[in-house]
């Protein structure tokens, strides 16, 4: 069984300011640095730190070449990402005291992908395969339904949520990794309870793990629910957290951990990301994460 991420990769200008900046106001910030990220390249990463071997699909464009770079560095295999003409994505990010973050989105070459790039890539997988994906990407709705025909077990992280998403056809979805947000923007219900209940009811066959900010994530499949807490630490840079999480659980379920061991997994490693600066730079290597 192979695993594809079809994703985004972006270059992450990461600013450390008092407050986030408000309309109208220009605020000096305390620092800068460049960091790799966009939700795709974390999450193909955190898989190969977690000891998935996974094969990344995206496009990069002018100074992507660290993207590109980062990738191999970490194990992820890179045969099928391309370089195009034009800007790689990036992202301009804001980060507080408290290491919370802002984050503006430029999609640059990550919404270039075309349907021949597409078949191409899915050409070379096929039943019981599974293909990763996120909302950074263009032609979102084009790959579930191709991955769907070919058999592949499509996995989805609806974010950011926008309205790219309501073309996509999530009955073919086998796992939605979402948070509470975006389970809000899916279903139109608040609570987590009305978010898995109204999930359950709109997608029976689908295995959902919602995550909750600092009261921590709940998985459920059918009848089936189990809550996972947090793990405190002193956050420095929430940026890449959840797709942190989102890498580890997956690849918690493909080595065949229990569903509360890989919920505890993810947490764990989710919380070593907040502690440190960065996207990329801040997902653990599998030693670092104990059960
Ligand atoms: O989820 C974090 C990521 O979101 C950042 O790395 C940034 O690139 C944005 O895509």
């Amino acid at each position: 069984m192979k695993v594809l991420n079809f994703g985004s990769l972006n270059l992450d200008y990461v600013y450390a300011v008092d407050h986030m900046v408000t309309a109208g106001e220009t605020l000096a910030s305390r620092g800068m640095q460049t960091f790799c990220g966009g939700k795709g390249l974390n999450q193909s990463i955190a898989l190969a730190r977690a000891g998935v071997p996974v094969y990344h699909a995206g496009l990069i464009g002018e100074e992507g070449e660290i993207l590109f770079e980062t990738c191999r560095e970490s194990g992820v295999n890179t045969a099928f990402i391309r370089r195009i003409p034009g800007k790689s994505g990036h992202t301009i990010i804001q980060v507080d005291r408290g290491g919370q973050n802002c984050i503006l989105l430029y999609g640059g070459a990550n919404r270039s992908m075309t349907r021949e790039y597409v078949d191409e890539v899915l050409e070379n997988f096929g039943k019981g395969d599974m293909v990763l994906l996120q909302n950074e990407i263009n032609l979102l709705d084009y790959i579930i339904n191709r991955a769907y025909e070919r058999g592949m077990e499509i996995v989805l992280n609806p974010s950011p949520y926008d309205h790219h998403l309501d073309s996509c056809d999530f009955s073919r979805v086998s796992w939605f990794l979402l948070n509470e947000i975006e389970g809000w923007q899916v279903t139109g219900e608040k609570e987590p309870d009305h978010i898995l209940a109204k999930l359950r009811e709109l997608y029976p066959k689908a295995r959902v793990v919602l995550t909750l900010g600092s009261e921590g994530s709940v998985y459920q499949y059918k009848e089936e629910r189990y809550r996972q807490g947090i793990f405190k630490v002193e956050v420095r840079d929430t940026t890449a957290a959840g797709d942190t999480f989102t890498g580890y659980f997956i690849a918690s379920i493909l080595e065949g951990m229990s569903v509360p061991d890989g919920l505890r997994l993810a947490a764990r490693a989710s919380a070593i990301a907040v502690s440190r600066d960065g996207a990329t730079s801040s997902i653990p290597m599998r030693e670092e994460v104990r059960l």
